[in-house]
């Protein structure tokens, strides 16, 4: 699937105009390409009880299942500078969840797969594969 990673950067900085940080002063935006060609995108929503502030993937994320679903293929996360922000630790988990095989991140040191930002995650499938309650016997 073609990638227009300049194009999912405007996405990204079109979010980041949203965002919503009067706390911290750092807006955020993320955009991604999803495997049927639309992209969604997110921006950060604080809380003046700082700890529940959300991060532009959860918008991200929200909006990818509430605009139809799918995986994601590539994803594109800015400053307010517009440049290049990587990912939180829980936002990759997030996009984890979501990701199509071999999701392609636009990060600082050049595009990377999902799996070398997150490796060896948790996810779905060690919950099919995993010792739940009726294989433990
Ligand atoms: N932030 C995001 O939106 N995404 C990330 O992956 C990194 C951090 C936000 C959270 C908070 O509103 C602000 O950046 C400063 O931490």
């Amino acid at each position: 699937m073609e990638i227009n990673w300049e194009q999912l950067k405007v996405a990204a900085v079109a979010a980041m105009k949203s965002a919503y940080a009067p706390y911290s002063h750092f807006p955020v935006g993320a955009a991604a390409l999803v495997d049927d060609g639309r992209i969604v995108s997110g921006c950060n929503v604080e809380n003046a009880s700082y700890g529940v502030g959300l991060c532009a993937e959860c918008g991200l994320v929200g909006n990818l299942a509430m605009t139809g679903g799918g995986k994601l293929v590539a994803f594109y996360c800015v400053d307010g500078n517009s440049n290049i922000l990587m990912p939180c630790g829980r936002c990759r988990q997030l996009l984890f969840e979501h990701s199509a095989e071999g999701m392609l991140l636009q990060t600082i040191s050049g595009v990377k797969t999902i799996e070398q930002v997150l490796p060896d995650a948790f996810g779905p499938r060690e919950l099919e594969e995993g010792f739940g309650a009726d294989q433990r016997g």
